[in-house]
C-alpha cells in the first residue's frame, strides 16, 4: 500500500488543477487548440510517470494519447483507456466558480473536500489517477505487469476517430484487461463495480410547416403550427406506461429473470434521497420496473433539447415555419442501436401529419455492454475495492454509455472492467461538477491493487 505524504497529495493536486485549467472542450471547435494542448500536457505527464514509446497521434478529429510500460513480455498487459476531453460548461452562468480555474470546496457528501471544475470526475480526475497509480508502481520498482495507455479526445462527441485507430491497431493494443476509470460507485462508503452500460442512439428531428415565419394573427387557425404538430408527435412516442410506442422497439430486449432482479433489488437503493437530492416530489418511468431498474436495465427515450419560433424577449405573435427536436433513445442488451435509428425514423415519419414535412438525421449511437463477473479481471477488481474500502463491493450496472467499450471487445477481442470511483451527486456534464478529494486518492490506492491481484490471479 502506498501512503501519501501531504506533500505527494498536494503535488498530485497542483498538477491535476494545472490539466483542468486547460478548456479541452471536444465539441466545439473554437477549442481545438486547447483540446491539442491538454493531449500534449497529458502525453508530458505519462511520459514523466515513466512511460515509453509516446506518441500523440493525430486523427481526423481531436488526437489520441498514446503510451506504454513492458517490464516483460511473458506477463499481462493492462490496458488502460479514458478521455482527456470534457462536455461545454453551458449554462455558464449556473457555475458557483468558473468551470476552468479548479477550486476545493466542502460539500454535504464529500465532507472533506471536492475539486470543482469541468473534467474534474468525467474524466479527466478519473483519468489522472492511473497516471498517478502506475508512477507510484514503477518508481517503487513494483509494477507488477505490463501497461499501455490510450486516452482519446473525443468520447464526449462519439469516439468515430478511436474506433477506426483501433481497427488499424489491433496489434500494438494487444491487452489481456481494458482497465477504466469513467463511471462510479455507490457511495463513498459502499463501493461497487460496474457491471453494464446502457447503448445510445440519438436522433434530431425537423418539422417543416409554412415557407416562413407567418402572422398568427392573419394565418392562426388555417395552417399547422410545427411546433404544435412536434408536441403533438413527441408525446405520442411513449403510452400511458410510459412503454416507448415505436413498433419493434423491444423486440430484442433481454428481459431479466426474476432471480437478477431479486438480486438487483438487494443493492442498496433510497426512493426518498434520490428525490431529495432532485428536489422531485414523485419519481416517474415504465410501469411496472423499480427506479433502480429503470435507471439501467431498461430502455429509454428522451428530448433532450426542443426549439423553434419565438424565445427572445417579450412576445411575438408568429407560426413558427419550422420547429426542431433533439431526442435520444437509451438501449439495453441485444438492442441494435442502427436499427432503433431507422425503426424511430420510419415510425417518426409515419406519425407524421400531411401538413408538415420531416427530416430526420442520426447523429451517433452505441451498444450496451455487460461485464461478466466470472473472470479474473473482476476478481481482482472486487479484492482491490475490497481492500482500499474495507468493504465488498456491490456489482451494478449503470445507466450511461461508453460507446467504445463494446467495440474493445468485437475489435481487439478484449472484455473491460470499469472501476469507477465517482458519484452520481458528482455532477457530471452539469454546472458545478465536482470530484471528491476521498475519491480521487481511493482511485490512486485502489488501483495497484487491482494490478497486483489481476497478475496473481493469472499466474494462477
Ligand atoms: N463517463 C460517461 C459515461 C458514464 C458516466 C457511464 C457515469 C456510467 C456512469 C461518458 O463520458 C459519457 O458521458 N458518455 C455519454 C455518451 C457519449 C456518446 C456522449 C453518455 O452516456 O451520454
Ligand atoms: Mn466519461
Ligand atoms: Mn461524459
Amino acid at each position: 500500500m502506498y501512503l501519501l505524504s501531504q506533500e505527494k497529495q498536494d503535488q498530485y493536486l497542483k498538477e491535476l488543477f494545472d490539466f483542468l485549467k486547460i478548456p479541452s472542450i471536444s465539441a466545439d471547435p473554437k477549442y481545438k487548440k486547447s483540446v491539442k494542448e491538454a493531449a500534449e500536457w497529458l502525453a508530458n505527464s505519462i511520459s514523466l510517470a515513466g512511460c515509453e514509446n509516446i506518441e500523440i497521434i493525430p486523427t481526423k478529429g481531436h488526437p489520441i494519447v498514446y503510451g506504454e510500460k513492458t517490464i516483460n513480455p511473458n506477463l499481462p498487459t493492462v490496458l488502460v483507456y479514458g478521455h482527456y476531453d470534457v462536455q461545454p460548461p453551458d449554462p455558464i452562468n449556473l457555475w458557483d466558480s468558473p468551470p476552468f480555474n479548479p477550486i476545493v470546496k466542502k460539500t454535504n457528501i464529500h465532507p472533506n473536500g471536492a475539486i470543482f471544475a469541468r473534467g474534474s470526475c468525467d474524466d479527466k480526475g478519473q483519468m489522472f489517477m492511473h497516471v498517478k497509480a502506475l508512477e507510484l508502481m514503477i518508481s517503487n520498482n513494483d509494477l507488477p505487469c505490463n501497461v499501455k495507455f490510450m486516452i482519446e479526445g473525443e468520447e464526449e462527441v462519439g469516439s468515430d476517430n478511436l474506433e477506426i485507430f483501433i481497427r488499424e491497431n489491433s496489434d500494438r493494443l494487444k491487452a489481456d484487461v481494458i482497465l477504466i476509470s469513467d463511471t462510479g460507485i455507490l457511495d463513498n462508503n459502499q463501493p461497487s463495480i460496474t457491471t453494464g452500460l446502457r447503448g445510445l442512439s440519438y436522433m434530431e428531428v425537423k418539422i417543416t410547416g409554412p415557407n416562413r415565419d407567418l402572422h398568427s394573427g392573419l394565418y392562426g387557425g388555417t395552417v399547422a403550427n410545427p411546433i404544435n404538430i412536434l408536441c403533438d408527435m413527441i408525446s405520442n412516442l411513449k403510452d400511458d406506461k410510459n412503454r416507448i410506442n415505436i413498433p419493434g422497439f423491444y423486440d430484442e430486449v433481454i428481459e431479466l429473470t426474476e432471480i437478477e432482479r431479486q438480486q438487483m433489488s438487494k443493492v442498496p437503493f433510497s426512493e426518498e434521497s434520490f428525490k431529495k437530492s432532485l428536489d422531485i416530489n414523485h419519481t416517474s418511468g415504465e410501469v411496472g420496473f423499480s427506479t433502480p431498474e429503470r435507471k439501467s436495465i431498461r430502455p429509454t427515450l428522451d428530448v433532450n433539447g426542443i426549439w423553434g419560433g419565438y424565445t427572445g424577449e417579450g412576445a411575438k405573435t408568429v407560426i413558427p415555419s419550422d420547429a426542431y427536436a433533439k431526442i435520444s433513445m437509451r438501449l439495453v442488451p441485444n438492442q441494435n442501436w442502427k436499427k432503433i435509428s431507422i425503426l424511430f425514423e420510419k415510425h417518426f415519419k409515419k406519425i407524421a401529419p400531411p401538413s408538415v414535412k420531416v427530416e430526420i438525421t442520426s447523429h451517433h449511437g452505441g451498444q450496451a455492454y455487460v461485464t461478466p463477473t466470472e473472470n479474473i479481471a473482476y476478481k481482482a477488481a472486487h479484492i482491490a475495492y475490497e481492500k482500499s474500502f474495507g468493504k465488498a463491493p456491490f456489482a451494478v450496472r449503470d445507466g450511461g454509455s461508453i460507446p467504445i467499450v463494446p467495440l474493445f471487445e468485437k475489435v481487439l477481442g478484449c472484455k473491460t472492467i470499469l472501476m469507477g470511483f465517482g458519484l452520481d451527486s458528482d455532477a457530471i456534464h452539469s454546472p458545478n461538477e465536482h470530484f471528491g478529494l476521498f475519491n480521487f486518492f481511493k482511485g490512486i490506492e485502489t488501483i495497484p491493487y487491482f494490478y497486483n491481484s489481476f497478475v496473481k490471479l493469472y499466474k494462477k
